[in-house]
């Protein structure tokens, strides 16, 4: 599924960049070889940041 319309990046692409580390969005467009352009999906990058820090944190049992 295409999330950035105007970088044509895929929810896969922006999952693989937050995979690999990414903890801003700025992060993830650098990982893919763009820049934000209209802004308008960064509210969902950053909801699919915390998505895995949150995961990966209770994979750890390191949640409260
Ligand atoms: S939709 Fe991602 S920068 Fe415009």
């Amino acid at each position: 599924m295409i999330v950035c319309l105007c970088n044509a990046l895929t929810d896969a692409q922006l999952a693989d960049a937050v995979a690999q580390g990414a903890t801003r969005p700025r992060d993830v467009y650098a990982a893919c070889d763009c820049k934000a352009q209209c802004g308008t999906c960064t509210k969902m990058i950053v909801s699919m940041i915390r998505d895995t820090r949150s995961a990966a944190l209770a994979a750890e049992g390191r949640l409260p």
